[in-house]
């Protein structure tokens, strides 16, 4: 943070520009006032041609999406609310690979994020949302097109909650959300934030494209909060499942071994969770 003042002011390009230390995430850059949500805008673009690293900012959006099919409460002048667009070319068998960790090595880069600019110690919770303590501070909403064309773009889609306070949520978020203001007990300059947070993500896709995904998949290991603990999954259609969140396999899916009749699903022995909404029990 510079000072207290510039916590508060408006986004602009200008700002943004100068403040980016990134050599290509950024660079074609679209500051919005208000969107219904920036990953809408970002497939548009995208379907458009743009480039690889464009990113999208809105200072507001009327329809925030997160993941299924949720809101993303996203009033004016608090937060930050970005997509980048990314335009992977693995070789061809690494392509279902790096579409499964982009989403991760995101949130990592949300987190680093989180504790650099706000010397917190956020956790990412599987797959991709960003906690300080037992509170929801960020999210990712990733989607991607053109899969098995020349052209597949994928859209990471960013909401950090920066300097919104406890009663600037609505009611039913109170006890899950936070933001790095309330958590830090200061507000924080919105640029330096999305200066930092594509800087750590232009690292980690830097690192992806020279071949190192393992490094970056020791170190999302370090950050999940989700290993080792048990857990219940809300599965894609309305099927539950119980367990204990065993390890995080190779292809980022979730390891749950199972157990107990409580669980919706029934059984013993291990699943694989490509996609859920998981609560940590205990
Ligand atoms: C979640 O945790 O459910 C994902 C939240 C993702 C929110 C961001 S804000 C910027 C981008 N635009 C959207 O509509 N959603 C993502």
């Amino acid at each position: 943070m510079k000072s207290a003042v510039s916590a508060f002011q408006p986004l602009t390009t200008d700002a943004i520009r100068a403040a980016l230390s990134t050599n290509i995430f950024g660079r074609m850059l679209h500051l919005l006032d208000e969107v219904s949500s920036t990953n809408t805008v970002a497939a548009g673009l995208a379907q458009d041609g743009a480039p690889h690293g464009t990113v999208i900012v809105a200072e507001a959006q009327s329809a925030g999406r997160g993941r299924l099919g949720r809101q993303w409460h996203s009033p004016p002048g608090k937060n930050l609310y970005c997509s980048i667009i990314l335009r992977p070319h693995p070789l061809p068998d690494q392509l279902p690979l790096w579409l499964s960790w982009i989403p991760l090595l995101c949130a990592v880069a949300a987190a680093r994020t989180v504790q650099v600019v706000a010397t917190l110690h956020p956790s990412v919770k599987w797959p991709n949302d960003i906690f300080v303590g037992p509170r929801k501070v960020g999210g990712l909403l990733c989607e991607s097109s053109g899969a098995g064309t020349s052209s597949i773009f994928v859209l990471v889609g960013i909401g950090l909650n920066v300097n919104i306070r406890t009663h600037d949520f609505p009611e039913t978020l109170r006890d899950h959300a936070t933001s790095m203001a309330i958590e830090a007990n200061r507000p924080f300059d919105r640029i330096s934030v999305l200066s930092t947070l594509l800087s750590e993500l232009e690292i980690r896709y830097e690192t992806l494209v020279s071949g190192h995904l393992a490094d970056l998949v020791d170190e999302y290991r370090m950050r999940c909060s989700t290993l080792g603990r048990w857990v219940r999954i809300s599965l894609v259609g309305n099927d539950t499942l119980e367990g204990l969140a065993e390890s995080i396999a190779g292809d980022g899916s979730l390891r749950i071994a199972r157990g107990g009749s409580s669980a919706g699903l029934h059984g013993e022995g291990i699943v694989h969770v490509r996609a859920g909404d998981v609560v940590h029990l205990r």
